[in-house]
């Protein structure tokens, strides 16, 4: 794949065998992982100064659960995008995290080639298998985009929180899409009020309630929101995008549900919340000098109590997809296809328009195809 390694996250990151143009997660870290940063904060490791979310082991385990509830979500599919499984698409997953999208991804389609890039690299993720057409890449969705070839999908999922600017990210994913490709952003962050309390809570005075606007307000005044804003259909319309969709799941929180399936799904949603409470605040908390430590380790201890004591959480997850719109040319290309095959079927079946008549019709789509009309 020609992409390569494009803002290191620390000068001199870059494994010194590489060429100009860069090197992958994998050959950065084979060359010296410690030329990664790994911040050490009241006890959960960061690989940015900057973005909120812990890199660790706990936050590992909360991502691949995570995972897993989107696929449930989806019917065992990885997108909603309608690709071929034999198409040989190009696919960006931005902020790839432990990988596990763009792995499975990379299995479903064997012919696509797929760049995972984020700012950091998870010890245990799967960004260190070695995959014929997965190049796990460092990179700063925030700066400057220089990938070569357009995509056919850029992926973004759980990035809530990281981007000052939504609005550039989605320019420059339409400027990095091919005609008709598409963008899918997910999202289901709590702090984007996404979380509903069961009809006999009275919800006006929880601990969640505090937990989820103060993290709110926090993001709002550092300038990286996580209202969700991002996923409003005019997000993605003002960057250009077209046919944009929203698919959005309620699914429950804890172990209330009594069908199965709703259960399965509210047990695992139960167990990423519990373990992402503290990820999704501590730093926050303390680094706006709102919380101490123990304070925010408090808080979310009060919040995990009144999520377990409760009955009829529930949290909704949402997906949001849009096209670049299609080429004048691929557009005019699709309705003489669809013009052809319609005259190939009425020529089969009825012999219509008579003898030679097919053979004209044929001879003037081919004429238009050309452009000769
Ligand atoms: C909550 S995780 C989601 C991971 C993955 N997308 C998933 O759904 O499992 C967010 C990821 O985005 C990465 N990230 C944060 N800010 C980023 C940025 N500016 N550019 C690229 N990746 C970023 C983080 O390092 C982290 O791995």
């Amino acid at each position: 794949m020609e992409d390569k390694y494009l803002q290191p996250e620390v000068p001199g990151a870059r494994d010194s065998d590489e060429d100009s143009d860069g090197a992958s997660i994998k050959s950065t870290r084979s060359c010296a992982s410690t030329t990664l940063p790994q911040i050490h904060e009241n006890g959960r490791r960061y690989c940015s100064t900057v973005y909120f979310m812990p890199n660790d082991e706990t936050e590992l385990t909360r991502l691949n659960i995570t995972h897993q509830i989107y696929l449930i979500l989806l019917d065992g599919c990885l997108t909603t995008v309608p690709f071929n499984p034999k198409s040989t698409p190009r696919i960006l997953d931005v902020g790839t995290g432990p990988g596990d999208w763009a792995i499975e991804m990379s299995a479903e389609f064997p012919n696509a080639e797929i760049i995972a890039s984020d700012i950091g690299v998870f010890d245990s993720g799967l960004g260190h298998l070695s995959l014929p057409n997965v190049d796990f890449q460092l990179a700063d969705a925030q700066s400057e985009w220089t990938y070569h070839s357009p995509f056919d999908l850029v992926h973004i999922r759980g990035l809530s929180g990281a981007f000052l600017d939504w609005g550039r990210i989605y320019r420059q994913a339409f400027a990095h899409l091919k005609p008709g490709g598409y963008i899918e952003v997910a999202d289901s962050d709590p702090a984007g009020e996404t979380i509903s309390f069961g009809e006999n809570t009275h919800s006006e005075n929880s601990c969640l309630k505090e937990y989820t606007s103060t993290l709110r307000e926090i993001a709002k005044e550092a300038g990286y929101p996580r209202d969700l804003e991002h996923l409003q259909t005019s997000a993605l319309s003002a960057a250009g995008f077209v046919d944009v969709r929203v698919l959005e799941r309620t699914i429950p929180i804890g172990l209330w549900p009594e069908d199965d399936q709703e259960k399965t799904l509210g047990k695992m949603a139960l167990i990423a919340l519990l373990e992402g409470l503290e990820a999704y605040a501590l730093r926050p908390l303390t680094a706006s000098g709102r919380y101490t430590s123990d304070e925010a380790r408090q808080l979310c201890e009060r919040v995990q109590e009144e999520v377990l004591g409760s009955s009829g959480l529930r949290i909704t997850v949402k997906i949001v997809t849009g096209r670049r719109p299609a080429s004048y040319a691929q557009k005019r290309q699709d309705v003489l296809a669809r013009a052809m095959a319609k005259a190939k079927v009425i020529k089969e079946k009825d012999g219509f328009p008579g003898a030679g008549g097919g053979k004209r019709i044929g001879i003037f789509l081919e004429k238009k195809r050309k452009g000769r009309w």
